[in-house]
């Protein structure tokens, strides 16, 4: 290894590790933000890369449990990657990425996931991406919905308090609903989600709650921001995460947000395309929804990621796997009943293991693989039948960038 990779011990060695990302962006770290993000992120998960006693270069993994279809499983949130400027290009990255994939194998997470700075970086380290979501910018003269709503519930403000306490189980049935959500922690809730960092006081996080006969069952964290122009307001208001356990309830929350009196454009990102918001809309073209890449996904176990997911059909499926960055993987794998195991079977596909990844949440279909040149169909209708099998409703959704 071109460079001393390995995962760092003490609050420095962390502190220089997560400020290769700040190099791009963030700045140095503080005394006080190491201890909050250390709460999330242990040390033992911060790998550094060292030449000459110096740290240049950082890459951290989250210890997440994520849904997939039908369940759930260990997954590296890969996180906070940065190169120093002086020293990209030279392997550091590569160095880091072999290191910390070694040690996620060791760790029996079966699948590493991650938001990308670039789509350009990840594909040569297994990574597919698996996962599409997009943003929309909605006038609010255009949020009438198609139907008449019928409302059942009732809305409040709630303070971050009650929000850690009511908010989790929500995000609880969007994690048994959808594919690409992880459980946040206590310490995540209250240290990310529900925080209010002093530079956004101006425009603080709202926090409001809808409960139907009762029951809590869908959140909204919005922020907004007061501005005129012309004597008319052309203030913008941010849905941050707007959530609801039900499809009544999410219809319910949504109508609150977009009702809100003296904003001029809402503003929602890293919604998921099959989102119900583009039904509920009587225009949802004037959303002028932009769809971009969210979760890109590595199995590092092919065996047990195949394993660890329900499928819509059983059939019986021979992957023949190329994995140059972690060997173990190479090589056949029948998926038969569910479960995965190594074959000496003729394949019925061949494929890159960042392919495989692509299809794993069921929303890339080995159909746009194929024919993005991905694959290699061995046996005929193999690429339908497994299609069958893996494909996915409703599709993933991570509601965060971590
Ligand atoms: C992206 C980044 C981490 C790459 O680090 P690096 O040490 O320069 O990468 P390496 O030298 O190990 O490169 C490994 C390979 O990836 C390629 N690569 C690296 N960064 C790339 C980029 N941004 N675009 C395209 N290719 C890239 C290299 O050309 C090299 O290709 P090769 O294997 O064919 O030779 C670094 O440029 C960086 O810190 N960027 C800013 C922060 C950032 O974007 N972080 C990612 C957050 S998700």
């Amino acid at each position: 290894m071109p460079f001393d990779v390995r995962a760092t011990s003490n609050a420095q060695e962390f502190a220089d590790a997560v400020y290769a990302i700040g190099q791009y962006f963030g700045g140095p770290l503080t005394e006080e933000r190491v201890e909050r993000f250390k709460q999330f992120l242990p040390f033992e998960r911060m790998h550094a890369a060292w030449e000459d006693g110096e740290i240049v270069g950082g890459a951290g993994a989250f210890p997440f449990l994520m849904s997939v279809p039908g369940g759930e499983i260990a997954c590296a949130g890969v996180t906070v990657v940065g190169v120093h400027p002086t020293h990209r290009r030279r392997g550091v990255l590569r160095s880091m990425m072999d290191e910390q994939l070694r040690d996620i194998h060791e760790r029996k997470e079966p699948i590493a996931a991650l938001w990308a700075s670039e789509e350009t970086i990840y594909g040569r380290f297994g990574y597919g991406l698996a996962a599409w979501c997009g943003e929309i910018k909605l006038a609010r003269t255009w949020t009438a919905y198609a139907q008449p709503l019928d409302r059942r519930g009732r809305v409040r403000f709630v303070t971050s308090e009650e929000a850690a306490r009511i908010f989790p189980d929500i995000w609880e049935a969007l994690m048994r609903e959808r594919p690409g959500v992880y459980r946040r922690s206590e310490a995540w809730w209250t240290l990310r989600t529900l925080r209010m960092p002093d530079e956004e006081a101006a425009n603080p996080k709202r926090f409001a709650m809808l409960d139907i006969d009762g029951e809590p069952q869908a959140y909204a964290i919005y922020r907004q921001f007061p501005q005129f122009e012309s004597g008319s307001s052309a203030a913008r208001l941010q849905a941050i995460e707007v959530v609801g356990a039900t499809p009544q309830a999410t219809a319910e929350i949504w109508r609150f947000v977009l009702d809100i009196d003296w904003y001029a454009t809402l503003e929602a990102s890293l919604l998921p395309p099959d989102h119900s918001l583009f039904t509920l809309l009587a225009t949802p073209r004037r959303a002028q929804f932009r769809m971009g890449d969210s979760l890109w996904v590595r199995l590092v176990d092919v065996g047990a990621a195949l394993s660890g997911r329900a499928y819509a059909k059983d059939d019986r499926l021979v992957f023949e796997v190329r994995d140059a960055v972690c060997p173990w993987n190479e090589g056949r794998w029948k998926l038969e009943g569910g479960e995965a195991a190594r074959t000496d079977d003729a394949a019925d596909l061949a494929l890159d293991v960042g392919a495989l990844g692509a299809a794993y949440l069921g929303a890339v279909s080995f159909a746009q693989l194929r024919d993005g040149l991905r694959l290699e169909a061995l046996t005929d209708g193999a690429v339908e039948r497994a299609d069958a099998v893996f494909g996915w409703r409703p599709l993933p959704w991570c509601p965060e960038i971590f």
